[in-house]
């Protein structure tokens, strides 16, 4: 904290995580500062080659934000605490909102890829088998040592969220978002449970994060970008899929209108 502060005056009041392929979110700041994560103390560093990323404080629309540009993730080996320093940190500085975007896969079948669901929900699968950021001592200066998830994307904010995406020309669903810790995508038989469980999208982030934030008391705005459908039967074709290159492509093109939507909603929840 102590290098965010010596570096800007500015205090956020917006945090923001740019997921996969949505970096172009804090690209361009009014009266920004880059913070790359290696020289923030405490910042797990990236093991993922040309993902180190970078922290930047600026302004969106005359709203100062902080936006954690590229994130840590349990699959690179990082544990879930690790995983929520920058939101902890975003927090410290003085952030009492977070908007959250990642990365999905679509198990809804009315959705379609370019979809942005709002998350209603999550069903947080490594935090219920033990990998929750809050396991271990709690900070009782941050947050009670079971904090509720009743409510944890804030009620007020979804609708508001919605009209700034659809302004924006975005395709708007509403759902609840399933983490696994991959990084293997999911097999078929996955996808349908998953699915038979509740979930409407799948992905490998920002559950953590959302716990963190709720722990901390912040409002939350999570928005996935369905970047790809999940199969939920074996493909008749035998490999020769590259989901990945799928994922990063879909995103590419859809996040160029939620960087406009996203500085919107900025704006609206400054107001609210
Ligand atoms: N599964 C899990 N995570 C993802 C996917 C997916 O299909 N697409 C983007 N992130």
């Amino acid at each position: 904290m102590a290098v965010v502060r010596a570096a800007t005056e500015l205090r956020p009041e917006v945090a923001i995580v740019a997921g996969s392929g949505l970096s172009g979110l804090g690209a361009d700041l009014d009266d920004g500062v880059r913070l790359p994560y290696d020289t923030l103390p405490g910042w797990p560093a990236s093991t993922v080659l040309g993902h180190a990323g970078e922290l930047v404080v600026g302004r969106l629309g005359g709203v100062v934000v902080a936006v954690a540009r590229g994130r840590a993730h349990l699959y690179e080996g990082r544990t879930a605490y690790d995983t929520t320093f920058g939101v902890r940190l975003m927090h410290a500085l003085g952030a009492r909102t977070l908007i959250v975007t990642n990365a999905a896969g679509g198990l809804n079948a009315d959705f379609a890829p370019g979809d942005v669901m709002v998350i209603r929900d999550h069903l947080y699968l490594p935090g219920m088998a033990g990998l929750n950021p809050l396991v271990g001592p709690n900070d009782d200066a941050v947050g009670p040592r079971f904090p509720s998830m009743l409510h944890a994307y804030t009620p007020d904010l979804r609708p508001i969220a919605r009209r700034c995406l659809a302004d924006a020309g975005l395709a708007v669903r509403d759902g609840v978002y399933a983490m696994v810790a991959g990084p293997s995508f999911e097999t078929p038989s996955e996808a349908r449970y998953l699915h038979a469980i509740g979930a409407d999208a799948v992905g490998m982030s920002t559950c953590p994060e959302v716990v963190a934030a709720r722990h901390a008391g912040m409002r939350v705005v999570g928005l996935s970008v369905i970047t790809n459908l999940v199969p939920i039967q074996e493909p008749h074709e035998v490999g020769g899929h590259d989901l990945h290159a799928e994922v990063l492509e879909t995103g590419r093109v859809v996040a160029e209108r939620l960087v406009g939507a996203v500085a919107e909603l900025v704006r609206s929840i400054a107001r609210s």
